[in-house]
């Protein structure tokens, strides 16, 4: 089968590419290499290569030549915390860019899958037919998307499916993200900054059973503009994952509590039309800690970054600089 993964040099996009190999499938990955993806991150995969980004001609070309039978878009930006500091790059990549891939299927046939991401129902519990009630520009972003996959689907008869994940942990998410930041932290003897309270609570699914889950869905789907929820139905919060991180890496763990960020769901929910079996949230956690212990040359030359260094980077430097 011929699979094209638009940001596949990404955390989850990377893990999918893992799951294609098991299956026998050599895909085509697309990435512009932005902050987030990293060629490190295909590292012992067998995949080709193109670099190029999701909002340009480019992707139209290289579509033309490959002639994917699925494209499954994992390209976007991704960290809510740098959508509140400069919120245009997720508009351009994130609806942009999701438009440009589905003029591509208007004329190259071929079936699309849309990551999106549980963010969009907001802070209600949501099954896939819930309104979408967005907080940030990151899941304003992504709702956006998801609206013009269903209009293309209807206008212009597109073949694609939505996909909602809930919130991913495991190996190679870059240290930005709460649970990496965590655990590196922690090994370097730093606190570990937490917004508000730390009750805000969140869904937490291992990203192999995503890109497991994501991959049997290619067999599985209806192609009319369904959506499939998949969420990792553990729900805990921040603080509960903090304690849980320093069990297993047998280690005290530093909390500071930082101010809140602006517009910060309190918790995210849904439930599923789906059924698959998941990592449970600490066995997935073991795997992921002893991921970064063994591949500190991964994450080393990434923790100079704002993101990873202050305890509240959308405060400073202003929004919309
Ligand atoms: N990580 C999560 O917990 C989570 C949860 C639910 C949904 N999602 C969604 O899953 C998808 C993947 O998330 P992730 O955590 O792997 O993200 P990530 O930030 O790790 O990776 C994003 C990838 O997209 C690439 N990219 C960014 N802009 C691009 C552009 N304009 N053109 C081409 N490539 C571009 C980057 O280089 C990177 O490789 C996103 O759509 C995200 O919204 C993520």
């Amino acid at each position: 089968m011929r699979v094209m993964v638009l940001g596949g040099a990404g955390f989850i996009g990377s893990a999918f590419v893992r799951e294609l190999n098991k299956r026998g499938i050599r895909p085509l990955v697309y990435d512009l290499l932005t902050y987030a993806g990293r060629l490190e991150n295909l590292k012992d995969t067998d995949h080709e290569f193109v670099k190029g980004d999701i909002r340009d001609e480019k992707l139209q070309e290289a579509i033309a030549k490959y002639r994917p039978e699925v494209v499954v878009n994992f390209a976007a930006e991704t960290h809510v915390d740098r959508s509140i500091y400069k919120p245009q790059d997720f508009l351009t990549t994130n609806i942009l860019g999701t438009v440009n891939v589905l003029d591509a299927s208007r004329h190259y046939n071929f079936k699309y899958i849309h990551i999106s991401t549980d963010e969009v129902y907001g802070e209600e519990c949501g099954n896939e037919n819930s309104p979408l009630n967005p907080s940030s520009p990151y899941s304003a972003s992504k709702a956006s998307a998801d609206l013009f996959v269903r209009a293309y689907v209807r206008t212009y008869k597109v073949e694609a499916i939505i996909i909602r994940p809930s919130n991913n942990y495991g190996p190679r998410q870059f240290p930005e993200k709460f649970i990496p930041k965590a655990i590196i932290r922690t090994l370097l003897g730093l606190h570990v900054p937490i917004y508000g309270d730390g009750k805000a609570e969140r869904d937490w699914m291992f990203v192999e059973d995503t890109g497991r889950i994501i991959a049997d869905l290619i067999e599985k789907a209806e192609w009319s503009g369904e959506v499939y929820n998949i969420p990792g139905g553990q729900r805990y919060s921040v603080l509960d994952v903090v304690k849980m991180i320093g069990e297993v890496m047998g280690r005290e763990v530093e909390v500071r509590f930082v101010n809140d960020r602006p517009g910060h769901d309190r918790r995210y929910c849904m439930t599923t039309g789906l059924r698959y079996e998941v990592t449970p949230l600490r066995e997935g956690l073991r795997k992921t800690v002893e991921w970064y212990l063994n591949n500190r040359w991964w994450w080393k030359p990434l923790i100079k970054d704002r993101f990873f260094v202050e305890d509240e980077p959308w405060s400073k430097g202003g929004v919309n600089t």
